[in-house]
This record gives C-alpha cells, sequence and structure tokens, in this order.
C-alpha cells in the first residue's frame, strides 16, 4: 500500500520507521500532470534504494506572474493509479502552509545558472526551483533524488544546489523520455491544440538537425541561426544554443559533451528541449 501523506509530521513518521529499519530513501519531486518521463524517474529510483517517494506540489514561487500556475493540470486522482501501479512506497501531497511556513528562513537562490537561458525570460524561476528542492530536501532527507534531464538547465542547477547544502544527497539523472514521434514528454503538452501537437516534434527535429550540423563541423553561430530560422516559421524562439553541457557557457578546446538547447513558444505554450552528446 502506498502511503499518502498530506503533512510533513505525518510523513517524516513513515520515513523515520523505514529509516530505523535501515531502509534507503529514494526520492523523486513533481508537480503532478505525471506522464511516463515521470514514471521513468520512479523505475530508476526503484532501481537505486528500498523506498520510494514522489512528491507532487505545484510550487507557485517558480511561476511568474503571467504564467500558468492557476491552470497547471491537475490529475492527482489519476498520479495516484499510476504510482500505486508503479509500487511506489510514499506520495507526498503538500499545501502551501507545510512547504513555506510563515516562519521558514529559506533565502536560497540559483545564482549564476539560475540567470541564463530560460533564466532570462524567467527571471524569478530558478530561484523558486531552488529554494522548493532545497525545502523538499530538509524534509524527506533522502539518499538519492531523481531528476529528468527534460530540464536539464534545473538538473545542474539542483546538482550544484545539492552539493552545496546536502552533500549527502546523491541527484541522479533520467534521459529524456519522448513521444513516438520525438516530442519531450511534458506536462504541459496537455496545453497543445491539434494542429500545434502537430507541429511540435519539429522542436526536436531542429535539435538533432543541429547535432548533425555540429558533429560535421558547421560552427556553432551558423547552425543555431540555421535552427532559428527554421523554426521561427511555426513557433516564436526564445533561445536556441549550443554549449558545455558541464557548465553551460561557450564550448571550448576544454569540452567534452555538448548541450543543445532551446525554449519556443507554441501559441501560448512554451516548450523546452535539449540534446546532449559527447563532443567527439
Ligand atoms: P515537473 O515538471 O513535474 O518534473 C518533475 C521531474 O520530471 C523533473 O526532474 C523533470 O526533469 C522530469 N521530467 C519531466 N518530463 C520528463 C521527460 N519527458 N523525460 C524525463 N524526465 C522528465 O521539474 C519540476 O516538476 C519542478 O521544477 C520540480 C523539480 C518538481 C520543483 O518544483
Amino acid at each position: 500500500m502506498m502511503q499518502i501523506s498530506n503533512t510533513i509530521t505525518d510523513l517524516q513518521a513513515k520515513l523515520n520507521e523505514w529509516k530505523s529499519q535501515g531502509q534507503s530513501i529514494a526520492f523523486v519531486p513533481t508537480m503532478g500532470g505525471l506522464h511516463d518521463g515521470h514514471l521513468a524517474l520512479v523505475a530508476l529510483a526503484k532501481q537505486k534504494a528500498d523506498k520510494v517517494i514522489v512528491s507532487v506540489f505545484v510550487n507557485p514561487t517558480q511561476f511568474g506572474e503571467n504564467e500558468d500556475f492557476d491552470q497547471y493540470p491537475n490529475t492527482l486522482e489519476q498520479d495516484i493509479t499510476l504510482l500505486e501501479q508503479h509500487q511506489v512506497d510514499g506520495l507526498f501531497t503538500p499545501n502551501t502552509d507545510q512547504i513555506y511556513p510563515q516562519d521558514l528562513e529559506n533565502d536560497i537562490v540559483a545564482g549564476e545558472l539560475g540567470g541564463i537561458l530560460c533564466g532570462v525570460s524567467r527571471p524569478e524561476h530558478f530561484d523558486g526551483v531552488a529554494q522548493v528542492v532545497h525545502r523538499l530536501f530538509e524534509i524527506v532527507s533522502p539518499d538519492v533524488a531523481v531528476f529528468g534531464q527534460k530540464d536539464y538547465q534545473q538538473l545542474l542547477l539542483i546538482m550544484q544546489m545539492t552539493t552545496q547544502y546536502f552533500p549527502e544527497i546523491k541527484v541522479l539523472s533520467q534521459p529524456t523520455i519522448r513521444e513516438e514521434d520525438g516530442l519531450a514528454m511534458s506536462t504541459r503538452n496537455q496545453y497543445l491544440s491539434e494542429n500545434e501537437r502537430a507541429i511540435a516534434p519539429y522542436l526536436y527535429q531542429a535539435l538533432l538537425q543541429a547535432k548533425q550540423d555540429y558533429l560535421n563541423n558547421t560552427t556553432v553561430e551558423m547552425l543555431t541561426n540555421t535552427a532559428k530560422n527554421t523554426l521561427s516559421v511555426d513557433f516564436k524562439v526564445d533561445y536556441f544554443e549550443a554549449l558545455d553541457a558541464n557548465t553551460l557557457k561557450q564550448i571550448t578546446d576544454n569540452t567534452s559533451k555538448i548541450a543543445i538547447l532551446c525554449a519556443v513558444f507554441l501559441g501560448s505554450t512554451r516548450l523546452i528541449d535539449n540534446i546532449i552528446f559527447n563532443k567527439g
């Protein structure tokens, strides 16, 4: 039976029981609206620890004023069924007061990594992410936590935050899970109209093309310009960049892994995706 906890007290009672039995804990934070991408994180978590805790919390502090906080899909009943099917041990569904009590001192910020790429058009976003993940780690205190490469900038930022504040927690990453046509799975794909859904896979195609161009020695400037031109027929391009995958800075002679990352608007829906590969 999956234990469902709305409060920290209830969750920690269960966690303490498991921990006192010497069981290791893996943690998968989410905002719900679960799909196969989330479930791949759960599957990896199950391989890495004795007990798996998933949280579903739509974190208000990582949404900008004109963003989709109020519309964010809530599919909790279905999420519970999926998590039970995947033999998750505990689900944490806190309300905002549990995560952000009045007397909470949590001034964690995302730092330099939070100001580039998605951080340019979403200036508060990564501070909110760093803050909530810090708070959740404090509450759950897992041995392992699992995040997806789909949100690659978020993943690097959380790795940094964890090294600084929770060196005892191991952060693992799961490659992006895609639909058959290549579109990266995302809770926000639910916003797409039928027409938009048909166009959305072009994003991944542009990433694959850019990777091919890079491997064929096209310059970064050329391949990003080509991709932006192609994509701007169907999307409003926010950014399209090829960077060092470890630092998210410019590629240098020391770069071993490349990240090509992009964000676009399709109608009012913002889609992000990336592709990571060895420099070769
Ligand atoms: P959410 O968008 O629900 O994603 C939860 C986790 O699932 C993240 O680690 C994300 O990278 C991963 N994920 C989403 N789609 C994926 C896909 N197609 N393939 C692989 N992994 C995928 O990311 C958040 O929530 C929040 O910012 C959170 C970290 C929970 C903090 O509020």
